[in-house]
């Protein structure tokens, strides 16, 4: 037996019955340790044990602290978020600081967003029962998925057959009146209007910025072939250099572009959007396949029923040959001062900024196209957005009768798939935030064939306190009195076992 093979226990094992041995040395005045290796070990394990049961609690009371610093802070986020609240009769909470002014609403809900994980990532989701839907990941930016057979062929049948019941009419009029009063009105000089086009206020209007204009203003959709066409038929461009300046501006009338273009005649191909579309509404007492759908989108978007049940109704869409839809957003940026279209009556606010708020976009294929009539999306998972790249010179990303093979992204239309995405991007607090320039997209120009499609938006207010108010407005409705479950934020559908990964 060697001395360091010792255990603390044998220290004490000395045989007793010899005589021969002499006395015992005096106690050791240094450690033992030092002196003896065998109660060197021994000590060390104990005290090895005790460093050990310190560090073990030391941090567990770290850990503690830190779950006590966690909980209070995001108490503390709570009653913050509580306190800017303005009216409205939800729960309040007593322990919120200072009295507050109004009473508030609590944000009690928080909307689900679907994780994109990757792009190519399948998830399989339950929409219906006794089938398993596969919803594949195109994008993450935009969050963008593809959900194939989520409409069977006989619903695809139906919706087509009811919008045609309904009638279809032109998505965009040719001529929009009532510009040329506003301008008179305003009476604004050749320097003003100018100033107002010179986005980058460079003192020269490059093309972009006359075809942008055009665009909004007239729904007229200006190839830069188009403008120097016009440029040279008012001989314009004196200089030839491809900009307006401010002289060269100020030699034509106010109206010059559009008389020319009028002149010319402007044909449906060339307005920004070529379609015909009607709206079909999902409520109670519509045709049940219209109603299925709406639960089927409910389903696979997460999200409260109630916001499913007060959005937009069911947009069906018809391009014939030749049809397209030029790339654009579904709903317009957010500012402080901007309304949203379903909840401006209940926001007792009045502003000249007003967008749909669509929160997300469910685009149904209601047949397979025979040539082209896909969905591009011109800049989706770019590294970057450059908003004055996409129209540069001659190559316009945002057209989609010229240039969706450059498109980052193009869906090719298939009876029955849908496709969604976000056009807001999250708050971070789980509610909509800013919107997604990456869900910039547009329907390619239809070659053979018509195309069916449907459009089903679901619209939020990114003020989350105005969203409510709007849905308490509505659910005061007499109405709706036999469906008040339906009418809260709270969603009734925790279907976390509803989207599970491959
Ligand atoms: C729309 C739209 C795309 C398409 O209707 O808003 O973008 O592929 N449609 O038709
Ligand atoms: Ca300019
Ligand atoms: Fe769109």
């Amino acid at each position: 037996m060697t001395d360091n093979q010792e255990t603390p226990d044998a220290e004490d094992a000395i045989p007793s019955g010899s005589t021969t041995l002499p006395p015992p040395p005096p106690p050791p005045l240094r450690p033992p340790c030092e002196r003896l290796p065998c109660h060197k070990s021994s000590v060390c394990s104990r005290s090895y044990f005790v460093v050990v049961m310190v560090f073990f609690h030391v941090y567990i009371i770290n850990v503690i602290a830190l779950l006590f610093y966690v909980h209070y802070n995001s108490g503390q986020d709570d009653a913050n978020r509580s306190r800017d609240a303005p009216s409205g009769n939800h729960h309040q909470r007593p322990e919120s600081g200072r009295p507050p002014s109004k009473p508030e609403f609590l944000r009690d809900v928080s909307l689900t967003r679907i994780e994109g994980i990757r792009v190519g990532h399948v998830q399989k989701v339950s929409l219906v029962p006794g089938k398993v839907h596969e919803m594949r990941t195109l994008s993450l930016k935009p969050l963008l998925f593809e959900i194939p057979e989520f409409l069977s062929k006989d619903e695809c049948r139906v919706v087509m057959q009811l919008a045609q019941l309904k009638g279809l009419m032109e998505s965009q009029l040719m001529v929009q009146d009532g510009q040329e009063e506003l301008a008179k009105e305003l009476n604004l000089s050749p320097e003003e209007i100018f100033n107002l086009l010179d986005i980058n206020q460079d003192g020269q209007l490059q093309l972009h910025e006359i075809l942008t204009h055009s665009r909004v203003r007239d729904g007229i959709w200006l190839t830069p072939e188009n403008l120097r066409e016009i440029y040279a038929g008012l001989k314009a461009d004196k200089d030839g250099n491809g900009l307006l300046s401010l002289e060269e501006f100020r030699l034509l009338s106010n109206d010059a572009f559009q008389r020319f273009l009028m002149q010319q005649g402007v044909k449906r191909s060339q307005l920004v959007r070529n379609s015909r579309h009607t709206w079909l509404y999902q409520g109670k007492g519509a045709h049940q396949v219209l109603q299925d759908i709406k639960e089927r989108v409910t389903r696979l978007t997460r999200l409260p029923p109630s916001l499913v049940d007060l959005s937009e109704p069911l947009q069906v869409v018809r391009y014939d040959e030749g049809g397209h839809y030029h790339a654009h957003h579904d709903s317009g940026p957010v500012y402080p001062e901007t309304a949203c279209t379903h909840t401006r009556l209940a926001a007792n606010m009045s502003t000249p900024f007003e967008t749909s708020c669509r929160y997300i976009t469910v685009l149904f294929y209601l047949n397979s196209v025979e040539g082209g009539g896909e969905t591009a999306f011109p800049v989706a998972d770019n590294r970057t957005y450059d908003e004055v790249s996409l129209i540069q010179n001659d190559v316009d990303l945002l057209d989609t009768r010229r240039n969706c093979n450059k498109s980052n992204l193009r869906v090719k239309p298939s009876k029955g798939t849908a496709v969604f995405w976000y056009n807001y991007l999250s708050d971070g607090r789980g509610w909509v935030g800013e919107q997604d320039e990456y869900a910039l997209h547009g329907g390619c120009v239809v070659t053979h064939g018509t195309k069916w499609v449907a459009n089903k938006w679901i619209n939020i207010d990114p003020d989350y306190q105005r969203q409510a108010r709007y849905q308490q407005l509505v659910s005061q409705q007499p109405e709706d009195e036999e469906d008040e479950e339906g009418l809260t934020l709270n969603p009734d559908i925790q279907s976390s076992d509803i989207h599970e990964d491959l």
